[in-house]
């Protein structure tokens, strides 16, 4: 039987695709960049990033033997950092391997490919007929076939890779699967699409019933969380001081402030008298607090961060204070922070 859906998304393809820099190569080093930079960020957003990335590490040699601080350095601002401790720990494993691995199972071996990046990766690098499912192509085939199972349930996400592996055209994966993605990126989008336009509006069965904007169903809803960090900019003349954070929760690796976190809002005079806050400038004299910055909201995945900006005066010649580093203030930007960290600095130097 003739594949009409691929027929029809590759020909949209065709006069509707992005000239994306990682769709002119079939090095799977660049393409496994491309999509570990792409797993949770818009292409406006991984476009510069990428062109970065791949300009000072073009090969996986280059990242293998990088510093991990640069490799962060590199990735500031995109946010899921794991993604680039993934893929520098995932680079030494290649080299040490000696190749980039040519087989589905070597490449979803790698540390931080799941299905998706390993089916996209053996795709659009060896023609491999691995059908792609992201966000995307959840959208597109949930509603052209009206799959109402919600689609972070087993069932769903059985059914759509299911349906996505019959109907992906297997002469031609890479074009098939960049096809179905850029259909549900730029046409088939979340909410009020354009079916007038749309080729696939006459066979499209949610469209038949007037359900393209209640699909695709979804059941959790992430529980959020809500964290207190108040963090301590602390002036010893020109200098100041930084840490890194190790902890599994979140900016692993990262480096930022002093901080000291709190299970609730607490107000100035409450935080001035924590004895946390004492035992950090024990050795320290005289101390100044000053609040900078109050209630700073941040919004990540899981968790909203309200956070506290406090200046701290120490004499210059402060050399120590917990396990923290003491830098140039004009250092700052050599290390890699969170974009919260980042945000404070650009306000106030
Ligand atoms: N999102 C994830 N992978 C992509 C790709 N190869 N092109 C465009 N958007 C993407």
């Amino acid at each position: 039987m003739e594949n009409v859906f691929s027929k029809l998304i590759v020909d949209w393809y065709y006069t509707h695709k992005r000239d994306l820099p990682w769709r002119n190569t079939k090095d799977p080093y660049l393409i496994w960049i491309s999509e570990i930079i792409l797993q949770q960020t818009r292409v406006e957003q991984g476009y510069d990033y990428y062109l970065r990335f791949v300009k000072r590490f073009p090969n996986v040699d280059t990242l293998a033997s990088a510093d991990e601080d640069e490799v962060l350095k590199y990735w500031q601002g995109l946010g899921y950092y794991s993604r680039a401790r993934n893929l520098h720990a995932a680079a030494k494993q290649i080299v040490m391997q000696g190749t980039f691995p040519n087989n589905y199972e070597g490449v979803r071996a790698l540390k931080g490919v799941g299905d998706y990046t390993a089916a996209a990766i053996c795709s659009f690098a060896y023609d491999q007929p691995y059908a792609v499912v992201d966000g995307n192509v959840n959208r597109v085939l949930s509603r052209w076939l009206l799959i109402d199972d919600p689609i972070d349930s087993n069932p769903g996400k059985k059914k759509i890779q299911e349906a996505a592996q019959l109907l992906m055209d297997k002469q031609h994966a890479a074009m098939h699967n960049q096809a179905i993605m850029e259909f549900g990126a730029l046409q088939c989008i979340p909410s009020s699409p354009d079916c007038n336009s749309c080729p696939l509006a006459g066979s499209c069965m949610a469209n038949a019933r007037g359900m393209v904007d209640t699909l695709p169903i979804k059941t959790h809803k992430t529980k959020v969380s809500n964290r207190y960090f108040h963090y301590l900019f602390v002036k010893a003349g020109d200098s100041t001081f930084i840490h890194k954070r190790t902890g599994n929760d979140i900016w692993k690796n990262l480096y930022e402030l002093p901080l000291i976190e709190t299970k609730e809002a607490v107000d100035e005079e409450s935080f001035l008298a924590l004895p946390e806050l004492h035992s950090l400038f024990n050795n320290v004299e005289a101390p100044q607090f000053r609040l900078l910055q109050r209630n700073v909201k941040h919004v990540l995945s899981h968790r909203v961060i309200y956070a506290d900006f406090y200046e701290v005066i120490v004499p210059s010649g402060t050399e120590s204070l917990g396990d923290c580093k003491k830098i140039k203030i004009e250092d700052i930007h050599k290390f890699a922070v969170s974009r919260l960290i980042n945000q404070f600095f650009s306000l106030i130097l």
